[in-house]
């Protein structure tokens, strides 16, 4: 027989995307959402199979699966009652979230997972598969890497779901991993020039999945992840920390939520997707104070995600003998990304010594 995966959150802008993309690799997944108006269209258009459920019976819903690939994001409220589904059926896991703590959480579930043998693989999208990959491959030629910082443009306006779950983030400031702990800290606490492969531009640290996932893939107990931004928008993000308290408010969450739901329908569309591509630059640090830098090109975040997670999806349909939480680069290899269409990649090369400690 063969064996089937299924997407939930499939009509959602970056679901559907993923469905589309399954169906051009020939592959023929089951279609899931919790709304069966907006799910039986897509499924009659692709002619696939679908099944409209909450995530609350997911239990009785995921018979005969063996991956399920969830899209409805923010992960943080679909995460537990589909990886507890997952465990007592045996279906291996993977989202494409790219919150810290559901990667937290996943990781929580590793001995459970590793009993039912089954993947917990939270980040199969652009958040974190590029960074990920790069973090391991930094790794492996600064073996004795104490320190790794990331850094990434995103290459295309936000989908709705994306600017949603920023909402959810915001007035909780950022984090960076420092000595082997996540440590909180004030948004934007970093301000740097990043030189991406088409340019210097300025970056600001932010609480992005790779702070948590990079230390696991790597053993590295120090990383610093930051995005392309306008330097007015970095000293914004700062200047606004005393305010943080504001954006926690539920009645202010709720008025952003509105406001996104107005502004970001849908995402970018496939000119623009087509048109936009990421960059990313990643730096290994040793105690020596010797300093290597790699730099990527990939395409848009939306279209690398549909990619990642079809690529990762059939993965594990038959997985090697592997079980457990695990990140991108581990389940797939760090030289993943460097397979994928659309990828240019500059290999680590040494930079200008710096004196110790002056990181
Ligand atoms: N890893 C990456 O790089 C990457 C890339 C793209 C997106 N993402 C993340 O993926 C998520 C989706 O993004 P998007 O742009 O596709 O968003 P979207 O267009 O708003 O779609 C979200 C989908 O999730 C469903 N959903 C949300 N909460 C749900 C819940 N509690 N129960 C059942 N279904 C639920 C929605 O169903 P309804 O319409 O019924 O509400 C919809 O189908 C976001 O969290 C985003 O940050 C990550």
């Amino acid at each position: 027989v063969t064996k089937q995966w299924l997407i939930y959150g499939a009509y959602g802008y970056t679901g559907e995307l993923i469905a589309r993309e399954a169906v051009r690799h020939g592959q023929r997944p089951i279609l899931g959402g919790r709304s069966e108006q907006k799910l039986r269209p897509l499924a009659e258009e692709l002619g696939l199979e679908h099944r409209a459920f909450d995530v609350a019976q997911a239990k009785e819903s995921l018979a005969g699966v063996t991956v399920l690939l969830n899209c409805a994001g923010p992960f943080a409220t679909t995460v537990r009652p589909f990886v507890e589904a997952c465990l007592h059926l045996r279906v291996h896991y993977i989202d494409i979230t790219g919150e810290i703590p559901v990667f937290q959480f996943c990781h929580s579930q590793d001995a459970q997972a590793k009993q039912a043998g089954i993947i917990l693989c939270p980040g199969a999208g652009f958040d974190i598969v590029p960074t990920d990959c790069l973090a391991a491959l930094l790794k492996e030629a600064l073996p004795d890497a104490t320190e790794i910082n990331l850094a990434f443009t995103s290459g295309s306006r936000l989908s709705h779901g994306t600017a949603q779950t920023m909402v959810e983030g915001l007035g909780k400031g950022g984090m960076i991993r420092r000595n082997g702990e996540l440590v909180a800290v004030p948004s934007g606490y970093r301000l740097r020039r990043i030189p991406f492969p088409s340019g210097t531009r300025w970056a600001a640290t932010i609480p992005w999945g790779d702070v948590y996932t990079a230390g696991v893939s790597t053993g590295v107990p120090n990383t610093l992840v930051y995005v392309a931004t306008p330097l007015a928008m970095g000293l914004a993000m700062r200047a606004a920390n005393p305010l943080r308290f504001v954006l926690k408010a539920p009645s202010v969450k709720q008025w952003l939520r509105k406001k996104v739901d107005r502004r970001y329908a849908g995402g970018p569309d496939e000119a623009a997707r087509k048109r936009g591509h990421a960059e990313l630059w990643g730096e290994a640090v040793n105690p020596a104070g010797h300093r290597i830098v790699a730099r990527m090109t990939t395409p848009n975040g939306y279209t690398l995600t549909a990619d990642a997670a079809v690529e990762i999806a059939m993965h594990c349909l038959n997985p090697a003998e592997i079980s457990g939480y695990t990140t991108p680069s581990h389940l797939m290899g760090s030289r993943f990304i460097l397979s994928r269409p659309g990828v240019t990649y500059e290999a680590p090369v040494a930079d200008v010594a710096i004196p110790h400690g002056a990181s």
